[in-house]
């Protein structure tokens, strides 16, 4: 029966649930939490199931990627939806670029990996940021002069009250620094509205290497190597990573605390006329960027400890937990270094995990 119909009704498999869930291993940070109910979404009817659930559906949901930009202070009543859609394929491949799709679930390095090692260049500057695809929008990750917006081609997303399927292009997403539609609440913002399925990247042809940040420029001096290939910028990316950044897998942590705060003009004056050293960087509008591992360092902090939060020793930017942390003794530490940031300098430093 070659041409026999599609069944309306699909046999429903059960949704994969576990109450009272242990949310430490599932968060970079290593923090103790409790989730009443934890469900696994391996795809979007998965999502669907959950909204049409006559429990689920109404309850209050929060969306776990790969847990490394959240900070658990308590146990979570909302039904956690653990996102674990994989897949990546090559959609198309043009002389102009190579789009890429990916299940939201899949790991972000291992996706960039997985490019570099099929000879398709653009994510290197990208590599070993910990996450999984579907947080990279949410929060257009950057590194080493790019953001995930510079690659971004369009996204699948399911709407958590209907049900309904979208597909989103960048203007929809609203990226700015470390900032999308999916961190917005309020008027059109989707915080915890839409679900990320899939994302698809555009990896442009010909390829043209980002070597403009200073730690990159250093790589080249050492080597001799000024014009690297994709793979050996991936390589060099990798090691100034791990040389500055604690490997999550050993010593919990959400890679940078603070955003880089921005100022204006006459604000930077102000600063660099009391300390001459502030690192900084213009920005096209006029204003200005600081670094705020920079701030931080400066206020003391690189290195120290409160209860078991810490401030790693070599990039002030990260907080650590030193063994056994809660989310709370991090939250204590982060006011205390934004208390002290504020003191010296007059700016308040944003948290760039969201804090639950
Ligand atoms: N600095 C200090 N002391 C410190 C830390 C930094 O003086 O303890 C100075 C550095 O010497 C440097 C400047 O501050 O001159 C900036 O530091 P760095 O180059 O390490 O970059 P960053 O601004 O700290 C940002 C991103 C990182 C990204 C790197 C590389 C933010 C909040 N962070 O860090 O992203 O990997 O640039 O592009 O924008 C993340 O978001 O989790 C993340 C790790």
């Amino acid at each position: 029966m070659p041409n026999a119909p599609v069944p309306e009704q699909m046999p429903a498999t059960p949704l994969q649930v576990q109450h009272r869930a242990s949310l430490r291993d599932h968060n970079s940070f290593g923090l103790p939490a409790v989730a009443q109910t934890l469900v696994r979404i391996t795809s979007e009817a998965d999502v669907r199931r959950v909204v049409d659930h006559p429990e689920y559906g109404l309850a209050r949901q929060f969306i776990l990627g790969g847990g490394s930009n959240v900070v658990l202070t308590r146990d979570l009543d909302a039904v956690v939806l653990k996102v674990e859609i994989a897949g990546r394929r090559l959609v198309e491949e043009t002389p102009e670029g190579r789009l890429v799709e990916f299940g939201a679930g899949e790991s972000w390095h291992g996706a960039v990996a997985w490019t570099i090692s099929n000879g398709w260049p653009g994510l290197e500057n990208l590599a070993l940021i910990p996450g999984s695809m579907g947080a990279s929008p949410v929060q257009n990750i950057g590194a080493y002069g790019v953001e995930l917006k510079d690659r971004f081609h369009s996204l699948d997303a399911v709407d958590l009250v209907t049900g309904r399927s979208v597909t989103l292009n960048a203007t929809d997403c609203r990226f700015g620094y470390r900032d999308s539609v999916f961190k917005q609440q309020g008027f059109g913002g989707l915080a915890g509205k839409s679900l990320i399925t899939r994302v698809r990247l555009w990896l442009p042809r010909p390829w043209q290497p980002v070597l403009g940040y200073q730690d990159i420029e250093r790589k080249m001096a050492e080597t001799g190597n000024s014009s690297p290939d994709a793979q050996t910028v991936f390589d060099w990316v990798c090691a100034i990573r791990r040389a500055k950044l604690p490997d999550p897998a050993v010593i919990g942590n959400a890679g940078s605390f603070f955003k880089n705060p921005v100022v204006t003009e006459e604000q930077c004056r102000d600063i660099i006329g009391r300390d001459p050293e502030v690192v900084h960087y213009p920005l096209p509008d006029g204003s200005i960027k600081l670094a705020a591992g920079w701030l931080i360092d400066a206020c003391g902090w690189k290195g120290k400890t409160v209860g078991r939060a810490g401030v790693y020793d070599k990039q002030a930017l990260v907080l650590v937990n030193r063994g056994g942390a809660s989310g709370a003794e991090v939250v204590t530490l982060a006011r205390a270094i934004q208390e002290s940031v504020y003191g010296r300098f007059g700016i308040r430093l944003e948290p760039e995990p969201i804090i639950l």
